[in-house]
């Protein structure tokens, strides 16, 4: 999709649908800069059919021109109204309102719409851009790559071609339009990966993305493969894949910024289907399960668009742990004990309980080799975030309060709102084995708390923050620009406390 943007009247447009925002107040729509808008707006509120409600959207055909403060009517097909509504605007609502814009365009035929960027809300025209453009492509989202194009199926038409956007400021506009196309697209990218299914996108496709990004944007590209983890001893990722014949990989992508800046250590759970293992989930839903690779498809597109926005604040390494988990005869048995990268034993007491195994050898790992000053895990780790917390927020633990503050607030922002749980010794107890420095599960009784006290071990002391997308990263909460299925949640999230770091 082209997002362009113009100050040039509306009379020379060619575009094939207008959209104008309008606001509510008391029951009183605000007027567009369209006299004869204004009156079919009042007369489709008479009939009781538009209210100007966020994300409502009236759709009009006009007849004739009928003074010429209105020539758009003659040179677009369609004139689409959407609902600004009255709570005051924040860039969720925008975000909301971009992606009903978005839905509501592609029920008709229209592909090249212009928006009509909305005045007097005392928000810059750069940030009014950067938020509806994100809600408009990421609520445009679809993925019909394994179907045969059918013309007739609105859910599977083409989609919007260009968005014209018309304004004032159009440096500003330029801005705003490219932050969120950025935004956007990476998580599109999380997204269309996430929906590959689990045989044609094993560890070897993250080797293959994660080298094609590092090409494209100049990102330092290092992949691990089964005998250099041998010699290595990550018993993690060896162990976790020993049941499949897919290989495991570790790839690592580094950006740095040429200055003498602090390094960030991203990590993301690539399990690209996680059958349970030995200790084998039931048939039900176990099709879900490949999507267990979230949390690494977060991180290789929040790479990109590092890549993309080039941030001087921070070094940024993003490392995925990537294998399958399957009950092959050489698989993990319950009970086995394993050497993690850094030396610890891990007894195996469930081999479902996969997820920390890989992520505490990327861990140790990444912390030994890049010595970051910050991690950041994210992982579809425990059924217990969504029992805990549902579908509607990510579960965030970690042992620094500022690192943590620092993503709560801007998790909210990016409208991926992230409720901390405590850690703690008494948690760390439930993690004891009698015959290992640990055991990969702590019973029932607080799961996502346990799994990251099994985290922990493998920080030592650096500021670290683990989120849980369990709940998240699909069946999220549904909203306008978030479609069924995987949402790319985190994406935006990490994108943004990079982008802001030193502010
Ligand atoms: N990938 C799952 C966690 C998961 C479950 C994510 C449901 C999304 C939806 C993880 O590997 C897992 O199986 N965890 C177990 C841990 C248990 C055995 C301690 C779980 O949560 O049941
Ligand atoms: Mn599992
Ligand atoms: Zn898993």
């Amino acid at each position: 999709m082209m997002i362009t943007t113009t100050a040039h009247p509306l009379s020379e447009r060619s575009g094939d649908a207008l959209v104008y925002f309008v606001r509510e107040r008391n029951g009183k729509i605000s007027s567009c800069p369209d006299r004869t808008l204004n009156i079919l707006i009042k007369r489709a509120q008479a009939a009781g059919d538009f209210s100007a409600k966020t994300g409502e959207t009236l759709i009009s055909y006009p007849l004739v021109q009928t003074n010429s403060t209105t020539p758009a009517a003659t040179t677009t097909v369609r004139i689409m109204v959407v609902g600004l509504g009255s709570d005051p605007i924040d860039e969720e609502l925008l975000r909301t309102v971009g992606g009903n814009t978005a839905q509501a365009l592609v029920k008709t035929r229209a592909t090249r719409p212009g928006l009509i960027l909305p005045t007097g809300l005392r928000r810059s025209e750069e940030n009014l851009s950067r938020h509806l453009v994100e809600g408009l492509i990421l609520g445009d989202y679809r993925f019909h790559k394994y179907q045969k194009a059918q013309e007739d199926d609105e859910e599977k038409g083409r989609g919007l071609e260009t968005i014209q956007i018309h304004g004032r400021d159009l440096p500003g506009i330029k801005k705003g339009i490219r932050t969120g196309l950025v935004f956007a697209h990476a998580t599109c990218q999380a997204r269309d990966m996430a929906n590959e299914p689990g045989n044609l996108w094993t560890p070897d496709q993250f080797e293959e993305e994660g080298r094609r990004v590092a090409e494209k944007y100049n990102l330092t590209c290092e992949v691990l493969d089964r005998p250099q983890m041998e010699e290595m001893g990550m018993g993690g990722l060896l162990g976790v894949s020993r049941g499949s014949s897919q290989p495991p990989k570790l790839v690592s992508l580094t950006y740095r910024s040429g200055k003498k800046v602090p390094t960030l250590l991203l990590v993301g759970k690539g399990l690209t289907f996680d059958s349970g293992g030995i200790s084998i989930k039931p048939g039900e839903g176990m099709a879900d399960m490949k999507y267990d690779m979230c949390g690494g498809a977060a991180v290789l597109a929040a790479m990109q668009a590092i890549g993309e926005l080039q941030p001087e604040t921070l070094d940024v390494v993003g490392m995925i742990p990537a294998s399958e988990n399957l009950p092959g005869p050489d698989a993990l048995k319950p009970g086995d004990i394993i050497t993690q990268y850094n030396g610890t034993t891990v007894e195996v007491a469930n081999t479902d309980a996969e997820g920390r195994l890989i992520l505490a050898d990327a861990l140790a790992y990444g912390i030994k080799t890049y010595q970051p000053d910050y991690v950041i895990d994210i992982a579809t780790l425990t059924g217990a975030a969504i029992i805990g917390l549902g579908h509607h927020t990510t579960a965030l633990l970690g042992n620094d309060d500022t690192l943590a503050e620092k993503i709560l607030k801007i998790s909210e922002r990016c409208g991926e709102p992230c409720w901390r749980l405590p850690l703690g010794k008494e948690y760390r107890k439930q993690l004891k084995s009698k015959v290992a420095d640990l055991k990969n599960i702590g019973g029932r009784p607080g799961g996502t708390i346990t799994a990251a006290c099994f985290l922990e071990e493998f920080v030592g002391k650096t500021p670290w923050v683990h989120l849980d997308i369990a709940g998240t990263a699909w069946n999220y909460t549904k909203k306008s620009y978030i479609p069924e299925g995987p949402s790319g949640v985190g994406v935006r999230t990490i994108i943004e406390l990079i982008r802001t770091w030193a502010t």
